[in-house]
């Protein structure tokens, strides 16, 4: 079985809900009978309802940025996956580089929050990446193999099936500076290997890994023609509807 792509648009801290519902109105009859690739929209939490709204009978599945791990308590400010699930959201992103350098998360967080969003079918996008200090120092695949560790722990071959994994080198993100389609490939199959360690070669083979970091309409088609690369998150380049239009349609 080959592995379909899943192209992700990471809105981040953009978009109000009329912002996004003029968006979806733009973009979905530049994707409508796309069904090559999985397409993933993930708005900010205030725009989640009018997305999927806008979505529904169109194929194109709605996501959260972030989420809790708790399915409810006293965490003032933060998003259950039951609230998500309850919106009609299917995907969850987890473990963005930006909620790891700014909202302190750590894998163990991330490991945790993973599982729980196993536990309610949700899909999770989790990401993995080096800053730019540890590829200078060589520590790439250290820091890959770490993350996977760390994120996956405690999690069988069974539960992984729903599991993408991102690869986001963070120096890539928002700079203009892509990953060459060679270099992402190349920590592509760092992750697979380990997955195979922790989880077995069929797991591997079937696991989705999606490269992040300035995909642009002009770089989309060279790193999506790369056989590890299963996909993209895109970040500032899906806030425009053509502009992402052109990155499903690499
Ligand atoms: P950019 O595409 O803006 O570099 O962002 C990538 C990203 O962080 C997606 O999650």
């Amino acid at each position: 079985m080959p592995r379909k792509p899943l192209i992700a648009a990471n809105w981040k801290m953009y978009k109000t809900p009329v912002q996004s519902q003029e968006f979806m109105k733009l973009f979905l009859p530049l994707v409508a009978n796309h069904g090559r690739d999985e397409i993933v929209v993930c708005p900010s939490f205030t725009s989640i309802s009018v997305v999927i709204a806008a979505a529904t009978g169109s194929g194109v599945a709605v996501g959260a940025q972030n989420m809790h791990f708790a399915d409810e308590g006293a965490f003032t400010g933060e998003t259950s996956p039951l609230m998500l699930k309850a919106l009609g959201a299917t995907h969850v992103i987890l473990g963005h580089s930006e909620r790891r350098q700014y909202f302190a998360e750590t894998d163990e967080i991330i490991n945790k929050k993973l599982k729980t969003a196993l536990q309610h079918q949700l899909i999770p996008i989790v990401c993995v990446g080096e800053v730019l200090a540890e590829r200078e120092a060589g520590k790439t695949e250290e820091v890959l193999l770490r993350q996977t560790r760390g994120v996956l722990a405690g999690i069988t071959a069974s539960e992984a099936v729903p599991i993408v994994i991102a690869y986001e080198p963070v120096w890539a993100i928002g700079t203009g500076k892509t990953a060459t389609p060679q270099l992402a490939a190349e920590a592509h199959s760092v992750i697979r290997k380990e997955v195979a360690n922790l989880l077995g070669a069929e797991t591997a083979a079937n696991l989705r890994i999606l490269y992040g970091g300035s995909v642009k309409p002009d770089n989309a088609t060279a790193l999506m023609n790369e056989e590890e690369i299963d996909g993209a998150l895109v970040g500032g380049a899906s806030l425009d509807p053509q502009s992402f239009a052109k990155i499903v349609n690499y």
